[in-house]
């Protein structure tokens, strides 16, 4: 047998109260693409976390070109050829797209920083993945997608042996990750070794040779693609506990939900020009869009984290015209931002705390918190969302990142909304959990409230929504309902393939 690249031997790895790695091996061969696949908390972070030197093994051994590495620090990964995308954003916000894509590695000229040179080259690296911004831009500025695009250019641009994508997709639209995945078949074909973490199962077949199923830090199986289905993955990453049970969406006759919010040409700067449409109670609204059609910004404006420029707002018939907030969630509105890690939580505060958080006032009396109350609500969250911890108390910051975005959720929920937005709220989350969500998401509706829906996967507004709306060059240009409701009709009317705009 051809000596692999790397080869990982009965590494394990624990955290106090959990172990995220018992005994695993892992394999891989000079340009060979392997997708990591398990349920959030599955083990599959703290395993490549190891391979970048970002975390140390309790136990095992890590051999390059048959050699055995000790990779104790990030720098010794980098050295050895690793380029890591971690799951969790890590771009500086106050430096500039070029500075982050070349951060720790700025090229210099007798001595100086050669800027000239660092912004052709990050030009070029983000041109390979279609997207063109001025290199000099703060970072800042940009959208967690082309914050991600931007970390992804960076590994890209090592010149590495292997590459590790931990989740790279999860805030893209389908365009975004067809060209990503175009451009690790391209590395691929040229020898370089990648290690794809994903839930998409899409995205898997598209771009990986084999795979490897986690499950509780264990290896579960490691196969050719083509040799094994969909369902079998399933199967296996969720241990037969859970079964196929899609998600019961109303079967709406429409118009039989009840106007709550109405939006008329609302104008937010800089994407969205004039949009309007209607929020109603019981129903589950999606708001599809392309990378920068302006979904957050609306979703914001709704939530009084951006001020409107222009038209109207409508709730409950008064005028309503959230100057924060506070006054947003004054009024019912509560909002579940796409960067967890930004605005949705916090990560040094334990599990409990961030679920409580915007809801103190249900677990205390006369202004002194009710501990048996806090415990028994955080306990009901932990169940209803399936959320994977060892201690509700410890900080939300060791949790997995789809467990993380379950915290953010159940947040939002127990500030018992009328109206609840989610910003991209399934990204990085298993498919069991994602089910979960998606029927989360429907007893909402059918206890009343208004859950409003965006996410940059087409799919997922099939399994969920009553309505879909389409934001495109700034305005609501489509709207469907029910069983129109389809892959293919919504694609179409969100990039405009089909028909002029
Ligand atoms: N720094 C840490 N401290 C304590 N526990 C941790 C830490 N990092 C990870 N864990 C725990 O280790 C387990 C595996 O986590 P890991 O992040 O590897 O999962 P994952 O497969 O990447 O999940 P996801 O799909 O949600 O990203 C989880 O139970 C997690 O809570
Ligand atoms: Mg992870």
């Amino acid at each position: 047998m051809v000596e692999p690249l790397v080869h990982m031997r009965g590494i394990s790895k624990a955290y106090p109260g959990v172990v995220a790695l018992r005994d695993v091996d892992f394999a891989l061969a000079r340009g060979e693409v392997r997708a990591l696949l398990g349920k959030n908390g599955a083990g599959k972070s703290t395993l490549v976390k190891i391979l970048a030197g970002v975390e140390r093994p309790d136990e095992g051994e890590i051999l390059i070109d048959g050699k055995s590495v000790a990779l104790r620090a990030p720098m010794d990964g980098i050295k050895a050829g690793i380029a890591t995308v971690h799951q969790e954003l890590s771009v500086v916000p106050e430096l500039s797209i070029a500075e982050n894509v070349f951060l720790g590695r700025w090229p210099t000229r007798g001595g100086r920083v050669d800027w000239p040179r660092m912004q052709r080259d990050a030009h070029d690296a983000l041109a390979l993945l279609g997207l063109h911004l001025d290199p000099r831009q703060p970072v800042a500025r940009l959208s967690v997608a082309e914050r991600q695009l931007i970390e992804i250019a960076r590994a890209l641009s090592q010149g590495a042996r292997l590459l590790i994508l931990d989740e790279p997709t999860s805030s893209l639209v389908a365009q975004e990750a067809e060209t990503l995945i175009r451009v690790v078949r391209q590395l691929a074909e040229q020898g370089t070794s990648i290690i794809y973490i994903s839930h998409r199962m899409d995205e898997i077949r598209k771009v990986a040779h084999s795979v490897t199923i986690m499950r509780d830090g264990r290896h579960i199986a490691t196969a050719p693609v083509a040799d094994v289905s969909n369902r079998e993955i399933v199967d296996m990453l969720l241990g037969g506990t859970q079964g196929e049970g899609g998600t019961a969406r109303a079967i709406g006759e429409p118009g039989r939900f009840s106007p709550l919010l109405t939006i008329s040409d609302l104008r937010v700067a800089p994407r969205v020009e004039s949009a309007s449409l209607e929020i109603r109670a019981g129903e589950v609204l999606g708001i599809a869009g392309v990378l920068g059609s302006g979904r957050t910004e609306l979703l914001q404006a709704i939530a009084g984290l951006r001020a409107a420029e222009g038209g109207s707002m409508t709730l409950a018939g008064r005028d309503f015209r959230p100057a924060s907030l506070r006054e947003a969630r004054a009024n019912g509105i509560f909002m579940t931002p796409e960067d967890r890690r930004g605005e949705g939580a916090v990560m040094m505060l334990g599990i409990d705390e961030n679920l409580v958080m915007a809801s103190w006032g249900s677990v205390s009396r006369g202004g002194v918190i009710d501990r048996a109350a806090m415990r028994k609500k955080v306990a009901a969250s932990i169940r209803s969302l399936g959320i994977k911890l060892a201690h509700p108390g410890e900080a939300l910051g060791n949790l997995s990142g789809g467990n993380q975005q379950k915290v953010v959720i159940g947040k939002a929920l127990n500030a018992a909304p009328r109206i609840l937005l989610l910003d991209e709220p399934t990204r990085g989350v298993d498919i069991g959990a994602k089910r979960q969500i998606y029927q989360l998401m429907r007893n909402a509706a059918a206890d009343g409230l208004a859950v409003v829906f965006v996410s940059g996967e087409i799919e997922e507004f099939c399994e969920v929504c009553d309505r879909v709306l389409i934001l495109r060059g700034g305005c609501i240009t489509g709207e469907v309902e029910g069983a129109a409701i389809r892959t293919e009709t919504l694609a179409e009317m969100t990039t405009g393939e089909h028909g002029v705009h």
